[in-house]
């Protein structure tokens, strides 16, 4: 099975954490996500504990709440001490829902405005991820009207290109995040940042990209990282204290992805920063990683329900649901494979190729074409595994569809983390003149 939390039970039919997929889809109606609370808490302690053994003390990870925000898995993910990385007000809202310890926030976005600016400080966000001169003044300015000495990272772009999908890098030169540090840039940055008052500056961070499987780039980075803090010592006379490397790493959707080793890459990117700080005679900062994907991602299994089988003679077959592009846009931008499963035949060879389509008038609402599923008709279930990760987070109203249930499959019973939402929702902001 592609997730640790699927099985098979004796009539043949998919669980999701010992649960029966069809009891779960009568129960919740579909589409539905489901989030395994078990998964989510192993895959914090993977990352917690690899960084207590590699890095320094005082190390911890970030969880990055724009894999999937809600306020359970934030409260989840606050009882398994980890930090978090918000990028909005509406992040910071849901953390300051779940009763997160603000000042382990990390508050990125490289076009923070005054009133987000504003709002992070009076929660008590703990750290700021400065992106940009623009926002170094900005914050500055708004941290004394305040009155907050404000902590800081600034985000820098160390010029890495991972092999992933074009449109999830981040850390090339050309980025539109963070400053770049070929350009001679970064040390002007870090120069000004130094001198801001009301910024008190404690380190670097950079994000190089996501769903990347090789940890090669993540050790480039942080060597080009380390390479940056010793220019900043002999430039400015200042060693960061920190050195936040972003997140990243991929996550296996199919049979054919590798497995991935997450205590392994943490490894090898600790020792990167050990050894290069070694050799520049530098202190080894503290080491901060913001996982989202690989935290929730097989975390998280979408059921939808078969709306209808159609063979075009000649052609191919296409297997329509009762959901789509809207709750699961991956397929649609990026064109991201997954793991399907007919949860109600899961025994059954999967030896159909069909097109699964959602419902959507756009002919691009696709979750997978040309994969191979058990045979299936209308009224059937339909499982999309591994969907925990920038699924919920990037669903949409599109076509005025309203978006499914967090549904979080907890050791002590199943609640709702998130409710569906119903039409009356849907037209809610709507004034008729
Ligand atoms: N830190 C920063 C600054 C980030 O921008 C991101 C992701 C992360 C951490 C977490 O990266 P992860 O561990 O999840 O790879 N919507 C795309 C992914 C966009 C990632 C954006 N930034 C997708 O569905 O593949």
């Amino acid at each position: 099975m592609i997730q640790p939390c699927l099985g098979i039970n004796a009539d043949g039919r998919l669980t999701v954490a010992g649960r029966d997929a069809v009891s779960l889809a009568e129960k919740y109606g579909t589409p539905a996500y489901f989030i395994d609370e078990e998964t989510v808490r192993r895959n914090c302690r993977i990352y917690k504990s690899a960084l207590a053994k590699y890095a320094p003390s005082g190390s911890f990870p970030l969880y990055a709440g724009k894999a999937l925000c809600c306020a359970s898995i934030y409260r989840i993910v606050a009882e398994e001490g980890l930090g978090a990385d918000v990028v909005s007000p509406g992040e910071i809202a849901t953390a300051v829902k779940a009763g997160f310890p603000m000042e382990r926030a990390y508050f990125h976005g490289n076009s923070k405005t005054d009133a987000d600016i504003r709002y992070a400080i009076e929660v008590g966000v703990g750290t700021f991820v400065v992106d940009n001169f623009d926002e170094l003044e900005a914050l500055d300015r708004i941290a004394g009207e305040l009155g907050v000495r404000q902590r800081i990272l600034l985000r820098l772009s160390p010029g890495i290109d991972p092999q992933t999908h074009r449109k999830i890098i981040t850390g090339s030169v050309d980025s539109k995040f963070g400053v770049a540090i070929e350009t001679g840039q970064a040390i002007k940055f870090a120069q000004l940042a130094l001198a801001k008052k009301n910024l008190q500056l404690d380190g670097l961070h950079c994000h190089i990209g996501s769903q990347i499987f090789e940890p090669d780039p993540f050790v480039d980075a942080a060597e080009i990282m380390v390479a940056f803090a010793k220019e900043c010592v002999d430039t400015l006379g200042w060693a960061p204290q920190v050195l936040n490397l972003g997140g990243g790493f991929a996550v296996r959707y199919i049979d054919d992805h590798p497995h991935i080793d997450i205590e392994a890459n943490v490894k090898a990117v600790c020792e990167a920063v050990t050894s290069s700080c070694a050799e520049t005679g530098l202190p080894v900062p503290r080491i901060l990683l913001e996982p989202g994907r690989s935290i929730v991602a097989n975390a998280g299994v979408t059921l939808y329900t078969v709306g209808s089988v159609k063979h075009i003679t000649g052609y191919k077959s296409y297997v329509s649901v009762d959901g789509g592009m809207t709750d699961n846009p991956r397929y649609a931008l990026y064109s991201s494979p997954y793991t399907i499963i007919v949860a109600n035949r899961a025994a059954e060879p999967a030896d159909f190729e069909c097109t699964v389509a959602g419902r959507c008038c756009e002919s691009g609402d696709l979750l997978a074409e040309g994969i191979k599923i058990q045979r299936c008709e209308r009224g059937d279930i339909l499982a999309v595994c591994c969907t925990g990760a920038y699924n919920y987070s990037m669903a949409s109203n599109y076509n005025r569809i309203p978006r499914p249930p967090i549904i979080v499959l907890s050791p002590n019973g199943d609640y709702v983390a998130v409710e569906r939402e119903t039409n009356s929702d849907i037209v809610k902001l709507d004034n008729v003149r």
